[in-house]
């Protein structure tokens, strides 16, 4: 088959588009957003064609186009009233609506869902292409499935030259990267794919937003997903794109240290003096989320050859536009990405009750550092989890009831049995080191942590500390400090005090002992000086 390109501005250009729609046959189609590959919505046999083009997996839906926001009323029923107020905010434009879909609609259109995903586009050729056709037109993202979607007539062509019989060429797609979905069956209005049109611009209309998870996360293969384009790789080009956040330095460092002969760097203009040995590709500016959605594919596109082994990718912050470039580019990339900041220094704190830890670790927290109580994290995992609560009740059975601790219980066991003890600190602190090495793995490079930790030792947790340091106070500093602080008598302070590990214990493990001797204002100026020290330390290799 011969595929020819018309201009969009040619006089017959329209008419022709439409024809072939009607006769059943494939059109490319532009948009503000991207190309599509169209098809009357409502001919399972012109939709089946569209599959068979993109190679398609058969059960992901496809969008129907019409050319006046009044025509979802055609094909869709119960449109809420958030459905109105958007349709009237953004369209035509890139927006897409999930509503429940009348019968009319074709199962192959919707993949089979009781619902269909509606747009009125911004492209005056295509939307007069609608009209002089009659029909909706079902059309996904012109590039052949998994690949980078196609923003010009020449991307369509590569893709499907000989394949389809028109290509109308509208020139580059203003906004560059796909609609944003809304899905608007459920009680509140469901982000299902982040586009031009941003989170807040619909809440501004809506009130209210729920992200779903396929917006910034990896979707595994069998899950069911509400968009169910979303749980597929997409964009890729033929090579592994890894993510590089952190700052252009660390990247550049980062990168200097994996580069191979052949891989590509694909960042923002700011950048490309600092990536200059890299073979950069700039798809737009840092500082105009707008030009990197806009110039996102066509990158992706040239850098779609398997010579390059790995490129490099730099993705902007933001939640607003940004979010549609962190999704592509994330999807791209498989979600692979690493964090080239190095990763701050990290602390374990330790010492017994009374010594003044808090201090330490207020003053750790002034210096831009980051807290893991352990206590807390503990409390926590017995709050918001079930595993921990139920490791315990299938060791000691009895003391979990109605998914709550019965502390009482547990103490009256584990107090008068060592081996007992020995078994359920084992569980919690077991638990507890897993949460800590995942907020790590969470924590963003360069900020330094401290774990805050009385049992640091026993329970592994010293292990992934870089340094260990110990709180020590005279004895009778500590007494009258627990006697204030947790209104106790003496003799109560002292009880606890002697029930947990001597002084001795923790000098000795610990690589350092801040000694809290003198006066509040002395111990915290100790403390500063001490993570000045340490910092720079760290810092400095
Ligand atoms: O900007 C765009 O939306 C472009 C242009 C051509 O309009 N089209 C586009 O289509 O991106 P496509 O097929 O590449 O992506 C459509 C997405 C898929 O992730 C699909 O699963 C989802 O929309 N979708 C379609 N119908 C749906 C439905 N009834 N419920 C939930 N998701 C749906
Ligand atoms: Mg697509």
């Amino acid at each position: 088959m011969k595929t020819v390109l018309l201009s969009a501005e040619e006089h017959n250009t329209a008419l022709t588009a439409a024809e072939l729609i009607k006769a059943g046959e494939l059109v490319a189609i532009p948009t503000e957003t991207v190309y599509g590959l169209g098809a009357d919505g409502l001919n399972p046999e012109a939709v089946a064609k569209i599959f068979r083009a993109k190679g398609r997996p058969q059960d992901n839906p496809l969008i129907l186009h019409i050319a006046e926001a009044a025509d979802m009323e055609k094909f869709c029923h119960d449109i809420p009233d958030a459905a109105y107020r958007l349709a009237e905010a953004f369209w035509p434009g890139p927006l897409t609506m999930v509503l429940p879909a009348k019968d009319i609609v074709p199962k192959c259109t919707t993949a089979g869902l009781p619902t269909v995903a509606v747009r009125c586009p911004d492209n005056a050729v295509t939307r007069e292409i609608i009209r002089l056709a009659g029909v909706p037109i079902a059309a996904p993202s012109a590039n052949i499935s998994g690949k980078p979607s196609t923003t010009t007539a020449q991307h369509v062509y590569n893709d499907h030259n000989g394949k389809i019989p028109l290509i109308v060429d509208g020139g580059p797609c203003r906004v560059g990267v796909e609609s944003t979905i809304v899905d608007l069956t459920e009680e509140k209005p469901r982000l299902l794919r982040p586009g031009g049109i941003t989170p807040h611009q619909l809440v501004e209309v809506v009130g209210d937003l729920i992200l779903d998870k396929a917006v910034t996360q990896s979707i595994e293969k069998d899950t069911v997903v509400k968009a169910p384009g979303m749980k597929y790789r997409h964009y890729a080009p033929e090579c592994q794109v890894i993510v590089v956040t952190g700052s252009k330095e660390a990247a550049a460092k980062y990168i200097a240290e994996h580069y191979k002969p052949g891989n590509r760097v694909l960042c923002f203009e700011e950048e490309l003096e600092v990536f200059a040995s890299f073979y950069p590709i700039a798809y737009g500016k840092e500082s105009d989320e707008d030009s990197l959605m806009a110039g996102l594919f066509a990158a992706l596109r040239e850098l779609d050859d398997p010579a390059i082994g790995t490129v490099f990718a730099r993705r902007p912050n933001g939640s607003g536009k940004a979010l549609a470039v962190q999704n592509r580019l994330m999807k791209a990339a498989g979600f692979q990405s690493v964090d080239a900041e190095p990763k701050g220094l990290v602390l374990g704190i330790t010492g017994g009750t009374g010594c003044g830890k808090t201090t330490l670790l207020k003053v750790f927290e002034q210096a831009g550092g980051l807290i893991m109580d352990c206590d807390q994290i503990y409390h926590e995992l017995l709050k918001t989890g079930t595993a921990l609560l139920d490791a315990i009740e299938a060791h000691f059975p009895g003391c979990v009831e109605g998914k709550k601790l019965n502390r009482k219980k547990l103490a009256g066991i584990v107090f008068s049995d060592p081996a007992a003890l020995k078994d359920l600190n084992a569980i919690t602190h077991g638990a507890v080191k897993k949460e800590v090495l995942r907020r790590l793995d969470h924590t963003p490079g360069g900020i330094p942590v401290a774990i805050d930790a009385i049992g640091l030792f026993e329970s592994g947790l010293a292990e992934v500390c870089d340094v260990t340091v110990a709180v020590t106070a005279p004895e009778e500093d500590r007494i009258n400090r627990l006697m204030a602080r947790d209104n106790l008598t003496r003799e109560q302070a002292l009880e606890r005090m002697n029930a947990q590990k001597p002084e001795s214990y923790f000098r000795e493990k610990s690589d350092y002992v801040l000694e809290n001797t003198g006066d509040a204002e002395e111990f915290r100026k100790k403390c500063l000086v001490f993570f000045q020290k340490l910092l720079t330390i760290k810092e400095n290799t």
